[in-house]
C-alpha cells in the first residue's frame, strides 16, 4: 500500500487565495483591511523563521501587519504594556506572541493579557474553554489547520479512534478537544505514557506532535491509518517530521509530508483567524472592540 498524500501546501494556498478575495471585497466596500501584530522576543532562529513566514503571509493576503522584534532583555512588564497598547489599537484585529518566550517570562500571564477577541492563536483560557465546551470561537491554528486538511481531503473521522502523541498547550491538548468535538474517541499520550506502541497500534487517526524524529516506528502504524505529522526537526541539514515518511507511507492510508503538510496550514489558519476576528468584532458592531 502507498498512502495518499495530504498536500498542505496546496490546501493552504487555496485558503490564502480565498482570504485575499475576501480582503479585496472588503476594500471594495470601503472596509478596513484586517490587521495582525506579531511579537517576537529574543533571537530564537526557528522563531525568527516562523515569524517571517507569518508576516509574509499577511502580505500575500493583503492584511495590514506590524512586527515587533523585541530584545531578549524585554521584561514581563514591558511585554504586558505592549499587549495593552495592541489591545487598544483599532488597526489590529489579531495579536500573536511567538512562543517560546524567554524562560523568565510567564507564558500564562502574557497570553491571558491578550483580549480574547484578538487572540488569533486561540490560547487564551476563554478561547480554550469555549472549544472545550463545544462552542469554539477563535481556535488554535495548528489543530484547526489539521481539521481543515481532513475536511478538504473529504475524510470522515467521526467514530474513529484518534491518538494524539504529545500533550502540549499549542498542539496536543487543543487537538484533542477538536477531535472530541468531531466525534472521535480520543487518546492523548505524553511523556509519562508507559506503552506508547500499544496506543499507536490502535489509532485509525494518528497525530504526532512531539518534536522527536524516531519517536514512532512505522511498523506500529495500523495499516490504512491516517497519519498527521506535526513535527518539524532539522536532521543533517534536512527538515524531517516525527514520523519516518518513506516507511510510514507504505502502511498508512493517508499521510502528511514534512515539509509541505501541517506547517503551511498553521500559517494559513492564522490568516483565517485574523479575518474571523476582524469580521466578528468590527463588522458586526461596526465600532471598535467592546472592552
Ligand atoms: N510557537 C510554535 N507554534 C506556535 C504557534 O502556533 N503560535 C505561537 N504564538 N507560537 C508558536
Amino acid at each position: 500500500m502507498s498512502a495518499k498524500i495530504i498536500d498542505g501546501k496546496m490546501i493552504s494556498q487555496e485558503i490564502k487565495n480565498n482570504i485575499a478575495k475576501s480582503v479585496k471585497q472588503r476594500v471594495a466596500e470601503a472596509k478596513r483591511r484586517p490587521g495582525l501584530a506579531v511579537v517576537l522576543v529574543g533571537a530564537n532562529p526557528a522563531s525568527q523563521i516562523y515569524v517571517g513566514s507569518k508576516v509574509k503571509a499577511c502580505e500575500e493576503v493583503d492584511f495590514f501587519s506590524s512586527l515587533y522584534d523585541l530584545p531578549e532583555s524585554t521584561t514581563e512588564a514591558e511585554l504586558l504594556a505592549k499587549i495593552d497598547e495592541l489591545n487598544q489599537d483599532d488597526k489590529i484585529d489579531g495579536i500573536l506572541i511567538q512562543l517560546p518566550l524567554p524562560a523568565r517570562i510567564d507564558n500564562a500571564t502574557i497570553l491571558e493579557r491578550i483580549h480574547p477577541a484578538k487572540d488569533v492563536d486561540g490560547f487564551h483560557p476563554y478561547n480554550i474553554g469555549s472549544l472545550c465546551q463545544r462552542k469554539p470561537k477563535l481556535r488554535p491554528c495548528t489543530p484547526r489547520g489539521i481539521m481543515t486538511l481532513l475536511e478538504k481531503s473529504k475524510i470522515d473521522i467521526k467514530g474513529m479512534h484518534a491518538v494524539v502523541v504529545g500533550a502540549s498547550n499549542i498542539v496536543g491538548r487543543p487537538m484533542s478537544l477538536e477531535l472530541l468535538l468531531a466525534g472521535c474517541t480520543t487518546t492523548v499520550t505524553h511523556r509519562h505514557t508507559t506503552n506508547l506502541r500499544q496506543h499507536v497500534e490502535t489509532a485509525d487517526l494518528l497525530i504526532v506532535a512531539v518534536g522527536n524524529p524516531g519517536i514512532i516506528l512505522s511498523e506500529w502504524i495500523k495499516p490504512g491509518a491516517i497519519v498527521i505529522d506535526v513535527g518539524i526537526n532539522r536532521v543533517n541539514d534536512k527538515i524531517v517530521g516525527d514520523v519516518e515518511f518513506a516507511t510510514a507511507q507504505q502502511r498508512a492510508g493517508w499521510i502528511t509530508p514534512v515539509p509541505g503538510g501541517v506547517g503551511p496550514m498553521t500559517v494559513a489558519t492564522l490568516m483565517q483567524n485574523t479575518l474571523q476576528a476582524c469580521e466578528q468584532y468590527y463588522d458586526i458592531n461596526n465600532q471598535a472592540l467592546i472592552r
